[in-house]
């Protein structure tokens, strides 16, 4: 008998040995290699894990590139936002950019915007929520998309964030009636998310067409998307907020003044901010001053 036998000694005397080990069920028919199923459920997630990350430089790719701010900064062209898989087909944005130019109206751009299907958000909204307010305010405000409440109802800001926004605008001495408001998308996002770069840049047409119908004074971005989308800025509103762009399209006769403000539902998650979004709003008043 060699050592080997020794070790491993008669079957009964092992079963033995493993019931007194507490081993008392056999779970298997064979031996199962634990080992190589961490190391196959490991290279499972490296290989997930690199395909998000492609995903998402492909989706950076297709960002805006930052540019400076100065006169009459261009709005980022179409193909700049759009990346390939959003569900926005070129057709859609084709078709988006004929029906805004055409309008020669508010009332002929909401009507283009009813008979528009190019935007996917459209299949799960119960309502266009198209803008209110003044069709010749002089101040224009974008949000980022509807929500519950503005789906309801078909109008913006007319939930938590809204009667914030409308205390905002009260703080400088306005009411909802004297500015127009509206946002990046038409239709509310399921479950509210955020909208993509597709159906933010197949209604960015519309918005556009908005702001040349109304030629305001002043263009008010209200949080992050319609500040990275019209303003062609990256970075946190934090960081934008309190400065000065200038807005422009080919339409336009000349270029407006643009900034950034929290969105109201920041302000509500975090009040400490207030304060900077009330002074930011100061800004706002004077700089409405400088332009009768
Ligand atoms: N938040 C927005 O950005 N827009 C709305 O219309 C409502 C809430």
């Amino acid at each position: 008998m060699d050592l080997h036998d020794d070790m491993l000694g008669h079957p009964a005397d092992i079963l033995a040995w493993y019931l007194d080990a507490g081993v008392d069920e056999a779970i298997g028919e064979e031996p199962l290699d634990r080992y190589a199923l961490v190391k196959a459920a490991q290279a499972q997630r490296t290989a997930q894990a690199e395909a998000m990350l492609k995903e998402s430089r492909t989706e950076q790719d297709a960002k805006p590139t930052p540019q400076k701010p100065g006169r009459g900064t261009p709005a980022p062209s179409l193909a700049q936002v759009r990346p390939a898989d959003t569900g926005v087909g070129e057709e859609a944005m084709k078709s988006a950019v004929d029906l805004a130019g055409a309008a020669k109206s508010l009332d002929e751009l909401r009507e283009a915007l009813e008979g528009f299907d190019g935007c996917p958000l459209k299949k799960t909204a119960m309502n266009l929520v198209f803008g209110d307010g003044d069709p010749d305010a002089r101040i224009v405000f974008i949000g980022e998309a509807p929500g519950a409440d503005e789906d309801r109802q078909g109008i913006p800001f007319v939930g938590a964030s809204g009667r914030l926004l409308d205390k905002m605008i009260g703080s400088i001495g306005l009411q909802r009636a004297d500015v127009f408001i509206s946002n990046t998308v038409f239709w509310r996002p399921p479950g509210n998310r955020t909208p993509n770069q597709g159906e933010i840049a197949v209604c960015l047409p519309f918005v556009e067409r908005i702001i040349e119908l109304i030629d305001p004074a002043v263009l008010i971005t209200v949080g992050g998307p319609a500040t990275h989308s019209l303003l062609a800025q990256q970075g946190s509103v934090s960081r934008l907020r309190g400065r000065w762009f200038t807005y422009e399209t080919p339409r336009m006769s000349h270029p407006i003044a643009a900034s950034a403000i929290y969105h109201p539902a920041y302000l509500l998650r975090t009040p400490a901010q207030k304060r900077q979004a009330w002074s930011d709003m100061l800004g706002i008043k004077a700089k409405l001053a400088e332009n009768p």
